[in-house]
């Protein structure tokens, strides 16, 4: 199961810039990329750098530590085209002000 989760208000994270949240035991990184929330795992895929503190650009993140870079819109590495590695993306939406994030829950076995 999953919800909108509200993890900052409209104004705290400035355009060009991510901000991290821990989100139902994920820790996503939330930025504001030309106008638009947008949501990836927070977690380089590569050596686990906080994705939040990168560069944004064109709707992507630069990873401060390698300088990797990932899109912001789907979390695809775009570095390597043929790769499989990317990192997670979230749905985000807008409410009464509040920036939301739906991370889903895993399933854990009784
Ligand atoms: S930790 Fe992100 S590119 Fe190395």
């Amino acid at each position: 199961m999953s919800e909108f989760q509200s993890v900052a208000r409209v104004g705290d994270i400035p355009e060009g810039q991510g901000r991290s949240f821990a989100v139902n035991g994920t820790m996503v990184g939330v930025f504001l990329s030309q106008g638009r929330y947008l949501a990836i795992n927070d977690f380089c895929p590569h050596m686990g750098a906080s994705l939040a503190d990168g560069h944004v650009e064109d709707d992507a993140v630069m990873c401060p530590w390698h300088a990797w870079r990932f899109s912001l819109k789907d979390g695809t590495w775009l570095d390597n085209s043929r790769s499989k590695i990317r990192s997670a993306c979230y749905e985000v939406r807008v409410e009464d002000g509040a920036i939301q994030v739906k991370v889903p829950t895993e399933c854990k076995a009784e």
